[in-house]
């Protein structure tokens, strides 16, 4: 029995494929996999705060410098991040619905991965250990599902947008340096043209997921 995190980062509610995709792939796990529990979190909803200078503090000051003022707003700043890297560490399966916005990961879902990429929690840095790449994955064993929609079309590799995909590089880069090494990316493009080209689109990804899901 694992734990699968169901993630969706779109703004967007019915309107949003990325989210439809999500729902489909989890509904569709759940049947695949009886006994597993889902845990969901609509950070497109209910956005997670952007970095601030609290939480640079309260990520990179040893508690032994802290003064009683800062103590207690890093305590603040730190019950959400501790929910959110705890929600990440105890989940085994990743499903995450992301938007492309402006050839990469909306602001929205940008802000999540910096809250969970988190120093001596989800990596380490031990320059003693590789002095080239100090950063040290501590999450190891997941499985990441991103379902990912976009407007254009093209992007996968030898498409007239392959080169604008920044979505799919930063992510891979992101995760793998927390461990997370095992992604699958489903897309759904053409949002902006609709149509047979967007409906071939979908059920194409909806052909992969019925597939992922049992594998
Ligand atoms: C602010 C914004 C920026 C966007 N940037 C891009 C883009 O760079 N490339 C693209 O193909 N589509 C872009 N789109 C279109 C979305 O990727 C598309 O509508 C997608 O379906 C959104 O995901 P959702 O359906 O889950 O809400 C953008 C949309 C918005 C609102």
């Amino acid at each position: 029995m694992a734990y699968v995190l169901h993630l969706d980062a779109s703004p967007r509610g019915e309107r949003s494929h990325s989210r439809r995709m999500t729902r489909s792939f989890v509904e569709q796990w759940k049947q695949a996999h009886l006994g597993d529990t889902v845990i969901y979190r609509d950070i497109g909803r209910n956005p997670v705060p952007h970095i601030t200078e609290t939480w640079i503090a309260a990520a990179f000051t040893p508690p032994e410098q802290c003064t009683p003022e800062l103590w207690e707003a890093l305590r603040v700043s730190d019950e959400l991040v501790d929910e959110l890297v705890d929600e990440f560490l105890a989940a085994d399966i990743y499903v995450m619905g992301v938007p492309m916005y402006n050839w990469t990961v909306s602001s929205g879902f940008k802000a999540y991965i910096d809250n969970i990429v988190r120093i001596n929690r989800t990596w380490a840095y031990i320059p003693e250990e590789n002095p080239e790449f100090p950063y040290k994955p501590l999450v190891h064993g997941k499985k990441l599902f991103v379902i990912s929609a976009r407007g254009d079309g093209g992007f996968a590799p030898g498409g007239r947008n392959a080169q604008r995909d920044f979505l799919t590089p930063y992510l891979k880069e992101a995760f793998s340096m927390l461990g997370v090494t095992d992604i699958t990316f489903v897309d759904v493009e053409n949002d902006e043209y609709g149509g047979q080209k967007l409906a071939e689109s979908i059920a194409s990804a909806q052909a992969r997921i019925a597939h992922l899901v049992t594998v």
